[in-house]
């Protein structure tokens, strides 16, 4: 998706605004679009041809509001546009798809083994993505980085998971096509195929996973949630599958995403990239200015539990709304010149890992990873350099790049 509107003086048709429509986000204009919707219609309904309706929300405030208030706003009845009105099986047994107070209790588990302290203490399994990642391009090679960075948390997380690695490949390609099931480039069949043929093998894949273990929990994250207690009680095979494929989900369709916008922005920028590589104090803030910049989930929805005021609009109950970060992230009224990249933009409340109880629990692991990856890149990496075209993702769930060939101009060995 193109990460800053084309024309800041482009007049936007607000009646026929369509955030629903997966090219809107390969090859339009979101950001214009949001931007026109913060200005005039900021909680805006748009009604689908087949007649299901759904809020818009675009501006940081009420952007943090739907995610925060659980209790007039549920996440048990779906988070995403693409399964818009037809209820989540998972409800209430995947973390990402459950309410306070049980969410609460999962969410506690999974913290303590993916904090920043847990992380930290795991570098050695960071490091061979980051080689991975940049072997081609350190030996001179142009890239197709959009398609290795696919492979970058996939690494990670099938580490973490416990998964054989041989299996890592398949799961990336099924996690993209979970959440781009319109691009043709990621297709089986029609896109319907695409996104039932993704969950079905992703769940059968995650159920066999743990059939292997036999009840006897491994040292990893599926382990993890084999030992997880709720009130005393184990979690069911059907919880942990939910769970793992949220796990794999979360980190794989997003992560990639920040590492090709903020490789974007850096060859837009080179004095960024100059100033980052002079001064490794500033590589912490360069990776959030690029979770705001890519801002990889476009939206998470949320279903008013009951009538509710929001900016002046009555929701009704049982409305879907969708809260889109990537709007909010270029709120002019929280961030001062929002379309601008600055790696020193302080503060940066950006909200690229959500806000309220769902913030992001793989949060730790993708900033530390970025931050290992970044680093080595200014350590040795001049400045980046287009090779080819770059094609954006039709997905109105992840603002994605699929194909970004670029090669490295690489520092002088001291
Ligand atoms: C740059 C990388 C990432 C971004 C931008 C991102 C973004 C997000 C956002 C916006 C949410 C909030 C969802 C909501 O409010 O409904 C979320 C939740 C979640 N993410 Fe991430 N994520 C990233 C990396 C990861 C990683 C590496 C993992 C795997 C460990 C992960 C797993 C999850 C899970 C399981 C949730 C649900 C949390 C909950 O319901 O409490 N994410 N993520």
């Amino acid at each position: 998706m193109r990460l800053s509107p084309g024309d800041l003086g482009e007049t936007v048709d607000l009646d026929r605004v369509d955030l629903w429509d997966p090219r809107l986000y390969s090859d339009g204009d979101p950001h214009a679009v949001w931007r026109a919707l913060r200005a005039k219609d900021p909680v805006h309904m748009q009604e689908l041809a087949d007649g299901r309706r759904f809020w818009s929300v675009v501006r940081y405030a009420d952007v943090c509001r739907v995610l925060r208030d659980h209790a007039f706003f549920t996440s048990e009845r779906g988070t995403l546009l693409s399964a818009l009105d037809v209820g989540d099986p998972a409800g209430g047994k995947m973390m990402a798809a459950t309410d306070p107070p049980r969410h609460t209790a999962l969410r506690e588990s999974l913290n303590r083994v993916l904090s920043a302290r847990a992380v930290e203490a795991r570098r050695d399994v960071l490091l061979q993505p980051v080689d991975r990642l940049l072997e081609p391009l350190l030996a001179g090679r142009s890239t197709d980085l959009a398609t290795a960075a696919m492979d970058f948390p996939m690494d990670f997380i099938g580490t973490f998971m416990g998964l054989p690695a041989d299996d890592w490949p398949r799961l990336a390609k099924l996690t993209t096509m979970a959440i781009a099931p319109h691009d043709q480039d990621f297709q089986e069949g029609s896109s319907q195929l695409t996104l039932v043929t993704a969950h079905h093998e992703l769940f059968e894949y995650f159920s066999r996973q743990l059939s292997a273990r036999g009840g006897t929990p491994t040292d990893d994250l599926i382990g993890h949630l084999m030992r997880t207690r709720i009130d005393g009680r184990p979690l069911d095979h059907e919880t942990i599958v939910y769970n793992c494929y949220s796990l794999i989900l979360g980190a794989n369709v997003t992560t990639p995403h920040t590492i090709t916008g903020l490789v974007q922005a850096l060859m837009d920028n080179p004095a960024a990239h100059r100033k980052a590589a002079a001064d490794p104090s500033l590589v912490a803030g360069c990776i959030e200015e690029g979770l705001r910049w890519s801002s990889p989930a476009s939206h998470f929805m949320r279903y008013a539990t009951q009538d509710v005021e929001l900016s002046g609009h009555r929701i009704e109950a049982g409305s879907a709304l969708a809260a889109w970060l990537g709007s909010a992230n270029r709120d002019e009224d929280v961030f001062a010149d929002p379309y601008v990249f600055d790696i020193e933009r302080r503060p940066n409340r950006h909200v690229a890992f959500g806000f309220g109880p769902h913030y992001c629990v793989g949060g730790a692991l993708a900033r530390i990873s970025l931050r290992m990856l970044f680093e080595r890149i200014f350590a040795r990496i001049e400045r980046f350099e287009p090779a080819g075209e770059v094609r954006h993702l039709a997905s109105n769930f992840v603002a994605g790049v699929k194909s970004m060939p670029v090669r490295a101009v690489l520092r002088p060995r001291p």
